[in-house]
């Protein structure tokens, strides 16, 4: 049976009840970290940890119980629910109390994780996608990985509804990052994707392909960078913990590469898919 984690107990699902004061539920005041998970084993789980803590000091949220637990519990989650290929999902909220926009003084935060299986093959499209342009409307915290996600939410399914998988949102003419991922282009052979500020997740994907590129010798600038830099590239392409590197081949109605996926693109797709598969080797 499947079970869930609701503070520091396993349960099943079904018995991991969410208060109708939760300030999670009423203000999306909290927090969350989706990990992915190869061969059993957490991918750059340090990394995910260190964001998850960062996420907890900006919202001035405490951590349930000491983030050493927190990562054993994930542990064994995966085990418990047998998964090989799969994320899990966790978040942590500031917890229930009558309903007052000021911080409650006497709440203990409510955490709950669970985990799906996930098939690489399913979550990676390596013949590319079609995406949309579309204005950022979120708030000005998107460093911070917040349970407040309407903005993302609405872009997504407005991408979605044009024949979209993903939307490449801009703040004016600077492109910022799409709905659940961060975006890079390529441009003469350098690699360019907005800067680690205010206006984008610095996505966990983001940093360890910019670690690859390094390593491969390829050309970094982070930076701001406009629609039509982006859409004048000569390749594009989307990150994240489920989309690892996915070629964008479209934008609105403009190919890109001629609707191929480019080759810096390529070798990154599969530097990434080579570290992947030494974790399995050394997990064997
Ligand atoms: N989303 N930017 C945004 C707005 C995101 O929501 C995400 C990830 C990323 C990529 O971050 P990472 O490489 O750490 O996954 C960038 C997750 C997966 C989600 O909300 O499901």
């Amino acid at each position: 049976m499947c079970v869930i984690l609701y503070n520091d107990q396993f349960v099943a699902r079904k018995e991991g009840k969410v208060d109708i004061e939760d300030r999670g539920y009423q203000f999306g005041d909290g927090i969350y970290e989706v990990f992915r998970v190869y061969y059993g084993k957490v991918f750059l789980m340090e990394w995910h940890l260190n964001r998850l803590q960062r996420s907890i000091n900006e919202l001035f949220l405490t951590l349930p119980y000491p983030i050493e637990q927190i990562e054993k519990n994930i542990y064994a989650l995966i085990e418990k629910n047998n998964i090989v290929d799969g994320t899990v999902y966790l978040q942590i909220t500031r917890g229930a109390s009558g309903r007052n926009h000021l911080f409650p003084t006497n709440t203990n935060p409510v955490l709950i994780a669970y985990t799906t299986h996930l098939k690489r093959e399913e979550a990676v499209v390596k013949e590319g996608i079609k995406v949309s342009l579309l204005e950022d409307i979120r708030w000005l915290r998107c460093d911070i990985k917040t349970l407040n996600l309407l903005g993302n939410v609405l872009n997504k399914e407005k991408a979605h509804q044009e024949g979209s998988k993903e939307a490449i949102q801009h703040r004016g003419d600077i492109v910022t990052e799409g709905c659940t991922s961060n975006v890079f282009i390529v441009k003469g052979g350098v690699l360019i994707t907005h800067q680690a500020d205010h206006f984008i997740l610095n996505g966990i994907t983001r940093m360890y392909v910019l670690e690859l590129a390094a390593k491969l010798g390829i050309k970094i600038e982070e930076r701001n960078y406009t629609i039509n830099e982006c859409l004048l590239a000569d390749e594009v392409f989307i990150t994240s913990t489920g989309a690892e590197v996915t070629p964008v081949i479209q934008i609105n109605d403009h190919l890109i590469n001629e609707g191929k996926p480019g080759p810096i693109t390529e070798q990154l797709f599969s530097e990434f898919e080579n570290e992947i598969k030494r974790m399995g080797m050394i997990s064997k």
